[in-house]
């Protein structure tokens, strides 16, 4: 499914190297290699702030809690999600509400959030979190819309989507602000667990900074109830160097969902979709959306079958993701049930996440579409 081996080894020297000098600086918490990495991850993304802290689900609430959203308040999110965006919202203080997601793309749904908005729970809701699921930004063009009409804060969920872009803007520089997750199978991944919140707010960025460091402005005089939420140097030093491979890296990640685009066309194993009912639908890139292909998911009636026989022949897929959050057993509380979202609902049943990585060989691609089309036949 992913071999990180094969972008460690050329990297090797380079990366010992950094760590070396975060050593040599006994530096371990923040310090300058965290700073070095924040100041080329905002030049990069063009955005005025970029803090580093421990994963991306505590830049989610960072973001979340530096806006200002809390008690009181409700925040959209879609189901179809990894667990954070939703346990971010709780752990705020907010009430997080559930809109569905668009088939095609598997992102919330303009529509759906329109939907929910123009019903009772609306006058509670202050932000809107959309996740830019797979590599793959939401329809930003719908969602700046729908917030500007009703003044509501954009939050991206941007952990998958390092790189991506919508129109020419990329992901991170979109909403008031946004989180990205450097987990190690991102596409920007660090050693370890590690996030950051981006911002082009002043006011915020600086109430990040504050809530990752236990609400202190002063050392030990704590204005406000933070958290430990630091960057690692470590992480920092590693980021910086992957910092200057990732675009080449992204690049070769289309090269791959191409070449897996061309190789089950050339089978004629492909249906148009949204739904599947005897070959493979496969993923779009939407107009307007630049791609970074976190996952190259496929859609398959017989998902379940599909994927024993795969791992069969010791081909590794993932699902991404099986339960949808409001039948999550953590969240029974929300107060949803089975029907509630059918497009989340159908998609869990349905996703299959293939190997995709920058390193992935053409002949293990054909290995894999070989393999999908004689299960198919
Ligand atoms: C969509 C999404 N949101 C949030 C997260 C949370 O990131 P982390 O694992 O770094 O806490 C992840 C990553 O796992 C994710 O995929």
């Amino acid at each position: 499914m992913l071999d990180l081996k094969r972008q460690y080894q050329p990297l090797y020297r380079e990366l010992i190297e950094a760590l070396g000098q975060v050593m040599a600086t006994q530096q371990f918490i923040l310090g300058e290699s965290v700073a070095a990495f924040e100041r080329a991850a905002a030049e990069k993304l063009g955005v005025a702030h970029a803090i580093g802290c421990t994963s991306g689900t505590d830049a989610l609430w960072l973001a979340l809690a530096a806006a200002g959203i809390g008690p009181g308040h409700a925040v959209v999110t879609p189901p179809f999600s990894f667990f954070s965006s939703v346990s971010a919202i709780l752990r705020a203080g907010a009430q997080p509400l559930l809109a569905d997601i668009d088939p095609a793309t598997y992102n919330l749904s303009p529509a759906a959030v329109e939907a929910l908005l123009n019903g009772p729970q609306s006058a509670y809701v202050k932000a809107i979190l959309p996740v830019h699921l797979y590599g793959q930004c939401v329809d930003w063009t719908a969602f700046a819309r729908i917030a500007k009409e009703r003044n509501l804060k954009l939050i991206e969920d941007a952990a998958q989507a390092w790189g991506a872009d919508w129109n020419g803007l990329k992901a991170g520089a979109l909403g008031d602000a946004a989180a990205f997750s450097f987990y190690p199978t991102k596409n920007l991944s660090a050693a370890g667990d590690a996030g950051m919140v981006m911002t082009n707010l002043e006011e915020l960025a600086e109430r990040v900074r504050i809530l990752r460091n236990h609400g202190m402005r002063r050392r030990y005089y704590h204005d406000e109830i933070g958290w430990n939420a630091r960057m690692d140097g470590f992480q920092g030093a590693i980021l910086a160097i992957k910092l200057k491979y990732v675009d080449g890296w992204n690049q070769l990640r289309h090269t791959v969902a191409r070449r897996y685009h061309a190789l089950f066309h050339a089978a004629g194993l492909v249906e148009a979709g949204p739904y599947p009912s005897h070959g493979i639908v496969l993923p779009q890139e939407v107009r307007g959306s630049h791609h970074v292909w976190h996952q190259y998911v496929i859609r398959c009636k017989r998902r379940d079958e599909l994927r024993a026989f795969l791992t069969e022949r010791k081909i590794g897929t993932e699902i991404y993701y099986p339960v949808p959050l409001h039948l999550q057993a953590a969240l029974k509380s929300l107060g949803y049930k089975e029907g509630s979202f059918p497009e989340a609902e159908r998609a869990a049943r349905e996703v299959l996440a293939l190997p995709i990585f920058p390193e992935l060989r053409e002949d293990e691609q054909q290995t894999v579409a070989a393999a999908i089309a004689e299960f198919l036949s």
